[in-house]
């Protein structure tokens, strides 16, 4: 299991230090995090070798959970899978990022995190119970200064909407087959025209999101999925379709080991022993 540290590393520091009671210099924010977690709450742990905000436990979610970490926002559980395609989007303090289906926020409030309170996500989704959620936990991580929540079907948004940017994310539902270990019950819950109502569902919302992509500007699309019919396949068809993006490959958003030979973004639990994943950066040029 992975947990991310959310927000600035001083507020974890003092909430570790009024745990162990004893005062915390500050010298590497990470290392020190890390250090403190597991002598204050005796949880073993690995650094992550690809997001720095990142730990992987094996045990010991219980004491995270008993210390409260969770619960005040100071950590959240997040596959490393999805911090990178957040390092693919590769947010920068002071942009306007907006993520097309964004519930429950895992992504966005990551992205949110990195713009250090200068800039803006627009999180929008057409499910408002997940957006609740969303909202709440972008409050809880003290993020809500960066965050917009909009209820919407995405291809109506885009339809009606005049303002472009410069980052825009995709990350489309999908069959979820890289997640299967967490997710046991999708293994029989998939039939053929499922599928395929997938894959056409895929293509619009890549088509919608396109419409709020600045010309210059990038468009991320991503699944939890290994299969390449919801990936490579969709991200062809819209090139086809849509002339004006190309590829910008990868390589230099995520360690050599996760691009493929493509340019793009792949995951795979076998292979990487993290959720598997798929992303593709796209550029608009006109
Ligand atoms: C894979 S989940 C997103 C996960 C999210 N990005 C995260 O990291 O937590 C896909 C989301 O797409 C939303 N969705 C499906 N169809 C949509 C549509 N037409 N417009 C907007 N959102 C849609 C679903 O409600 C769901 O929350």
């Amino acid at each position: 299991m992975n947990l991310r540290v959310c927000g600035d590393c001083h507020s974890v520091f003092k909430f570790i230090s009024e745990i162990i009671q004893q005062e915390i210099i500050l010298r590497d924010p990470y290392r020190f995090y890390h250090s403190a977690v597991e002598s204050a709450l005796a949880v073993p742990h690995e650094i992550s070798p690809n997001l720095d905000d990142f730990v992987r436990i094996k045990i010991g979610m219980q004491s995270v959970m008993q210390a409260g970490l969770l619960k005040e926002g100071l950590c959240s559980v997040q596959d490393e899978s999805a911090g990178l395609v957040v390092s693919i989007v590769d947010p920068q303090s002071g942009e306007s990022i907006i993520d097309c289906c964004a519930a429950p926020g895992g992504k966005t409030l990551f992205m949110a995190a990195q713009l250090s309170g200068q800039g803006a996500v627009s999180a929008i989704d057409i499910n408002k119970g997940r957006l609740r959620i969303l909202k709440e936990t972008a409050k809880l991580q003290n993020v809500d200064n960066v965050v917009t929540t909009v209820d919407a079907d995405l291809r109506t948004f885009a339809d009606q909407n005049q303002d472009k940017s410069n980052k825009v994310l995709l990350d489309a539902p999908c069959s979820g087959l890289g997640v299967l270990s967490k997710r046991p019950d999708l293994r029989w819950n998939r039939r053929w025209e499922d599928m395929e109502q997938l894959k056409a569902l895929q293509d619009d919302l890549l088509d919608a999101a396109s419409m709020l992509v600045k010309p210059g500007g990038v468009l991320v699309y991503s699944t939890c999925s290994i299969d390449p019919g919801e990936n490579e396949e969709r991200v062809a068809a819209f090139l086809l379709r849509h002339p004006e993006f190309c590829v910008d490959p990868v390589d230099s958003y995520v360690p050599a080991d996760f691009v493929t030979e493509h340019g793009f973004y792949s995951s795979n639990p076998v292979k990487h022993s993290i959720d598997g994943a798929f992303a593709a950066r796209l550029v608009r040029s006109s």
